[in-house]
């Protein structure tokens, strides 16, 4: 690549600075797959032969080989990936190899191969979120009646099923699904062909390359082409969020592994000790996937800080778009991969969950629409019930407990049926509005995931 221009070779500080194969390697596939349809593209331009473009994909197959068996051997003075291949080829197959890299820049090399990448990973972080789903429509299905409270600023606020909170969890993680297809969209568009900045005199038939490769789309500007990197970004968004998910879940099993609430337990498979207090067992699974939320979100800001003041077209800069987004991938895929496996083995205390959800305080909100019901202003029963509640507790009993008559005292609308009220299943069973914990609508919910995963 310097010789011509060059005297003077680089230094080897400069050298070990710039290089990236050491991590872009990875590329290796579809730098290859790049190459042997570019190939294709430059015999159909008239620049190779056919008998060429068979030896440079042979040669390129070799290679492939070669990096898979751990015999090749990666050489950080040849800068990258790209130029790695390309002077293995050149070696093994002689002249041909060097026409390859006609009307081709690495600026529009890189991009593509790390959009083939994206693409795949997409696909693979996908995959992964429709196991984990299963995972909690697995666990909804066999505590499909368990109750447990529901709450608001981690206070005690209204029952609901315990596989309704699975199907919370169940629906954000579709959510990412569906950003990771949408990011698909801007993914799937294939760049190569757009040279260093300004395309080549050479004309190459994009769409041809965008066949092969699986392109669905083909890059219009070939400026914009080389800058875009818009792709990467919303990848390490979409992963960030699940990363946040999967964060928020972490919180509410280990809160609820606590003694304090003791509503699950971790296997001791995925559990740890403590190096000193012998008692320990330690959720340090779920905490280290909330931590690792900020190494996400990092590499969000990573790259948008990076691209926010470079100029048009392709800089250097861009190199430090792979580590980030790399690092988010193995990230996201350890976090789910564990999750899938440690969610089957959790321990579910339905005695405690049980219990808890049999507070009838939890029931206050029912008791004031009981009143509503009978015709009372929600407003006026709010206030009604919260006097009840407070006089309750300043005799240490719940509001189950307070005698009808007590009740009457509060508003003369109270009467015998007022107990039903108390009944947890019972006020669950009311909740039917669409999005509502009823038990009819938790089984619908499980039966609609089912058949849309499947
Ligand atoms: N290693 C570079 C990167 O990752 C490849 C492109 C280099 N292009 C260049 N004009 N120096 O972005």
């Amino acid at each position: 690549m310097r010789k011509g221009r060059f005297h003077k070779a680089v230094a080897n500080v400069a050298q070990r600075y710039s290089e990236s194969v050491s991590f872009d390697h990875r590329l290796y596939r579809h730098d290859i797959a790049g190459s042997i349809a570019h190939a294709a593209a430059l015999t159909k331009a008239g620049i190779i032969s056919e008998a060429e473009r068979k030896k440079i994909e042979a040669g390129l197959r070799e290679i492939e080989k070669q990096i898979e068996s751990g015999k090749f051997e990666w050489d950080e003075a040849l800068e990258d990936v790209h130029m790695n291949i390309e002077s293995a080829l050149t070696k093994q197959i002689g002249e041909a190899g060097g026409k390859l890299h006609t009307a081709r820049s690495r600026n529009d090399q890189v991009t593509l191969d790390l959009r083939l990448y994206g693409k795949e990973q997409i696909e693979q972080t996908s995959a992964q979120l429709k196991k984990l789903q299963t995972a909690f429509l697995d666990l909804a299905g066999a505590h499909v009646d368990l109750v447990m409270p529901g709450y608001t600023h981690l206070q005690r606020a209204q029952p609901i099923y315990f596989a309704h909170y699975l199907l919370g969890q169940v629906e954000a993680f579709g959510r990412d699904a569906e950003r990771l297809r949408d990011c698909l969209q801007r993914t799937n568009v294939l760049p190569l062909g757009s040279g260093a900045l300004a395309g080549s005199t050479i004309v190459l038939d994009r769409e041809l390359i965008a066949r092969q490769l699986g392109f669905a789309r083909v890059s219009q500007n070939s400026l914009d082409a080389v800058s875009d990197r818009d792709f990467v970004c919303e990848f390490l968004f979409c992963l960030a969020m699940i990363g946040m998910h999967l964060s928020r879940l972490s919180e509410d099993l280990i809160i609820w592994s606590a003694t304090e609430f003791g509503f699950i337990e971790f296997s001791e498979a995925f559990s740890t000790g403590s190096s000193l207090m012998p008692q320990k067992k330690n959720p340090d699974m779920a905490e280290l996937t909330r931590g690792k939320t900020g190494r996400l979100y990092g590499n969000l800001m990573s790259i948008l800080t990076t691209l926010k003041a470079l100029p048009s077209s392709y800089n250097r800069d861009l190199q430090e778009d792979k580590e980030a987004l790399f690092d988010s991938i193995d990230t996201v895929s350890a976090a789910l991969e564990l999750f899938s496996a440690m969610l089957p083995e959790l321990k579910i205390n339905r005695e405690r969950m049980e219990a808890a959800a049999n507070d009838s305080n939890l029931l206050a909100t029912d008791l004031a629409e009981y009143l509503v019901k009978k015709g009372m202003a929600f407003r006026e029963a709010h206030e009604i019930v919260g006097q009840l509640v407070a006089d309750a507790m300043a005799k240490g009993t719940k509001l189950s407990a307070v005698p009808l008559a007590e009740l009457k005292k509060g508003a003369p609308l109270f009467d015998v049926d007022v107990a039903e009220v108390f009944d947890v299943r019972r006020s669950l069973a009311a909740r039917r509005a669409i999005g509502a914990p009823s038990p009819e609508n938790v089984k619908k919910q499980i039966a609609r995931w089912r058949k849309s995963l499947a």
